[in-house]
């Protein structure tokens, strides 16, 4: 039994959360949506960003969402997370309608967003940036806590090594890592992701993305925001190309990567080539 399928099996908080942990450890999908928008519209006050975006998620999939600079990925999470006042269309997580929920509401139904440019807490060390992922299970007790911080070790043990660290010292490829450990820590249904790879060298970008593979194969879901098109459609089961706010082609992942359009426009320069 994987160390979650443990927490689980002992835990009535994940039984009545049903969180991706628990799940599939072969790459089967199952069927139930996590997220599913329609016709979302969202922006900056006067300026409409999102027009009509509709997509969905699947419990065990990694969704990629690809597009070029400011094509509207980031305000596509950042509406998700609460952070952006919803115009029009609906958004619904685990079945409940997550439109116009604070952002503090999101994270503690099991949908955690891995920022952009990493956020980490720099002046506190490595464990205590994972404890604070933790937060929303700390009422769970010491020991859940304690196997999901093993868990993250595990996944990425540079970060064991590093645990006594202040996290503004660790390298950019550390940082990204601690950010993905630090959102793991909720065990949570959703984890979106906004461009793991910015800044990163192709050899760093390569680990993130095995991990952000071994995470779905763990029976996680992704919701994976990039520029990296070629990588992140490598890896993805699905994805959706967003052009100025609008989606304008999705499906399979192998089907984008054959596709001439987005050949064309995303997939020309690569930072990693297969
Ligand atoms: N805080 C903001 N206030 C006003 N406009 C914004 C704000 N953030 C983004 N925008 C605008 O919204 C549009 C979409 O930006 P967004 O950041 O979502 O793009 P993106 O696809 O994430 O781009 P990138 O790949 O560069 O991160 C852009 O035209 C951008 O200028
Ligand atoms: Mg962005």
């Amino acid at each position: 039994m994987s160390c979650y399928a443990s927490i689980l099996a002992e835990n009535p908080y994940f039984s009545r959360y049903p969180r991706g942990f628990s799940k599939i450890l072969t790459k089967k999908k199952q069927e139930r949506i996590v997220l599913k928008i329609r016709n979302l519209e969202s922006g900056y006050g006067k300026l409409k960003v999102l027009k009509h975006v509709s997509m969905h998620v699947d419990a065990g999939e990694i969704v990629t969402i690809i597009g070029a600079n400011g094509a509207g990925k980031t305000t596509l999470l950042s509406t998700i997370s609460g952070l952006l006042k919803v115009n029009s269309g609906e958004m619904v997580f685990e079945g409940t309608s997550i439109c116009g929920l604070p952002p503090a509401k999101i994270p503690a139904l099991g949908c955690v967003m891995v920022p952009e440019g990493r956020q980490v807490f720099a002046t506190m060390s490595v464990e205590e940036n994972l404890i604070l992922g933790g937060h929303v299970i700390q009422k769970q007790g010491k020991k859940v806590l304690r196997e999901l911080l093993d868990h993250q070790y595990q996944l990425f043990p540079i970060l064991k090594e590093r645990r006594t660290q202040l996290a503004g010292t660790l390298s950019g490829g550390e940082q990204q890592m601690l950010a993905m450990g630090r959102a793991l820590m909720s065990s949570p249904s959703l984890v979106m992701m906004d461009e793991p790879s910015t800044g990163l060298a192709p050899l760093i970008v390569r680990e993130i993305f095995e991990v952000i593979e071994r995470l779905r194969d763990e029976g996680n879901t992704v919701l994976l925001v990039e520029q990296n098109a070629k990588a992140a459609l490598s890896i993805a089961d699905r994805g959706y190309v967003l052009e100025t706010g609008k989606v304008i082609v999705q499906g399979p992942a192998e089907d984008l990567l054959a596709n001439a359009d987005v050949q064309r426009a995303y997939l020309g320069r690569e930072r990693i080539e297969n």
